[in-house]
Order: structure tokens, then C-alpha cells, then sequence
């Protein structure tokens, strides 16, 4: 008898967490939920460039000022991660990647006997130093489809010392950077305005409902 009852117990709450699962599962069968992509109302300052806030780096500090009198010893020990895939000798071998002997200041995908992703044929230009700033910081977003599997050199100091010593490896003759040439890219990669005050006045000057504002998220690129 007593294990009757334990038994019609068992059931029962067997019976709950099976209806308990199904209903759920049913339940989602019916409704999807929908999570928008974007902030209902935009939150200002909250995110992204045209918030003012910290946004990631979307280009690679300057370094022409650093090159000419970067540490070319520490330039050669940080070749020794490229070195997986690159020889820097004259002549040296292709391996992984090509070997780089010569490549600054020469023509991208310098060597005619390696096998280049398309994208970096396409590239087209020569390898100047704005250019090797921009790929050894992060080469997928400089050349998107290079098959160069290297996540880039984070500090400007250590991309000028890198490109600084492969100056040297058989591009000795390639002129460093002119004052107008460093101040060309301190130009040319300077961080944007922050323009907190102007995106102040534009929201007082418009008041935007809050239905409209959720209907048109500011940041369409
Ligand atoms: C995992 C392998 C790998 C590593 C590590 C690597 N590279 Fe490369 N690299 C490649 C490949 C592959 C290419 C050819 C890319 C293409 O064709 O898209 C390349 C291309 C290049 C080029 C262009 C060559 C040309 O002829 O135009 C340069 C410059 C370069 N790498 C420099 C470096 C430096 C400097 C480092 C170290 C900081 C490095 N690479 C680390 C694989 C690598």
C-alpha cells in the first residue's frame, strides 16, 4: 500500500515536470521573441563613435615620428614571431608567407614567385610606411581577404621598431620619412572630433518623440 502511494506520487510529479517541459516547449513554438538589434530609445554617449565615449580604434596611431629613431634590437627580436612564416634574407626561402628581404618601399606582393591572396594583388601601391603602419597593426582589417594569419602589433612602438629593422633588411636605401610625410599622417589618422557639443545643441534644437526616436536609431552608416 505504502508503495502504492509513493508510487502515484512518483507519477505525479513525473507527470508535472513533463507538462512543465512540454508547456515550454509548446510555448515556444508560439512565440518568438523579438530582441532588437538596436536601443529602443538611444541612450547619447552610451556607445559607439557618435557617442563621444571610448570607442574601439578604428585606425592605427601615427608612427612615421617614431621610425627614425626606433629600437631596431627590439625591432629584430619582434621579427622572430613573423619568422614562423617569413624569412627576411636575401634570397631567403618562401615559407608560410613570402619572404620579405627588400619589401619596404617596394611594390605590394613584391615577390613573383609566392602565391598572393587575391586581395593582396589588388591592393595595389607600394609598401610605404603609412601602409605597413595600417597592415601590421591589424592586416585583416587593411587588406580584408589577406591570407596573412597574424593578428597584428598592437603598439606603435613596437610596429616602428618592426618596420625600422626590416628597413634594413635590403631596403636601406628607401628614404625615411620626411617632416611633411610625419605630419601627413599625424593628419591623416587623427582621431576624430569629439563633437559631444554640437550632437547636445542638434538633440535640444528637435526634441524627437520617443516613438520616433525608436523608430530611426541615429547610427545608420
Ligand atoms: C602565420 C603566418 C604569418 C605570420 C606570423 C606573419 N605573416 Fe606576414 N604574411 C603571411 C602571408 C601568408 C602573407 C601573404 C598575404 C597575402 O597574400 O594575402 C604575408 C605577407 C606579408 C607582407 C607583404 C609581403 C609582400 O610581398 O607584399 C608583409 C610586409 C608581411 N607579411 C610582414 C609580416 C611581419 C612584419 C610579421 C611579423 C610581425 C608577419 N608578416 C607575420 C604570413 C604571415
Amino acid at each position: 500500500m505504502d508503495s502504492m502511494e509513493k508510487n502515484k506520487i512518483f507519477a505525479a510529479v513525473l507527470c508535472a515536470g513533463i507538462m512543465a517541459m512540454l508547456s515550454g516547449f509548446i510555448a515556444g513554438q508560439f512565440v518568438h521573441p523579438h530582441i532588437p538589434d538596436e536601443d529602443a530609445v538611444p541612450v547619447e554617449g552610451a556607445e559607439g563613435p557618435a557617442g563621444g565615449g571610448p570607442a574601439k580604434p578604428q585606425l592605427p596611431d601615427p608612427i612615421l615620428d617614431l621610425i627614425a629613431d626606433a629600437d631596431i634590437a627590439k625591432g629584430e627580436k619582434l621579427s622572430k614571431a613573423c619568422a614562423a612564416c617569413h624569412s627576411f634574407d636575401q634570397g631567403g626561402p618562401n615559407g608560410v608567407g613570402p619572404n620579405l628581404y627588400g619589401v619596404v618601399g617596394g611594390p605590394k606582393a613584391h615577390l613573383s614567385d609566392f602565391e598572393y591572396s587575391a586581395a593582396m594583388q589588388a591592393k595595389g601601391g607600394a609598401w610605404s610606411y603609412e601602409d605597413l603602419n595600417f597592415f601590421l597593426w591589424k592586416p585583416k582589417k587593411y587588406i580584408e581577404g589577406t591570407k596573412m594569419n597574424y593578428l597584428g602589433l598592437k603598439k606603435p612602438g613596437d610596429r616602428a621598431a618592426m618596420i625600422a629593422w626590416l628597413r634594413q633588411q635590403g631596403s636601406g636605401s628607401f628614404a625615411m620619412p620626411s617632416a611633411a610625410e610625419i605630419e601627413a599622417e599625424k593628419a591623416a589618422l587623427a582621431p576624430p572630433e569629439p563633437e559631444v557639443e554640437e550632437s547636445a545643441d542638434a538633440s535640444e534644437a528637435a526634441p524627437a518623440a520617443e516613438g520616433e526616436a525608436a523608430e530611426a536609431p541615429a547610427e545608420a552608416h
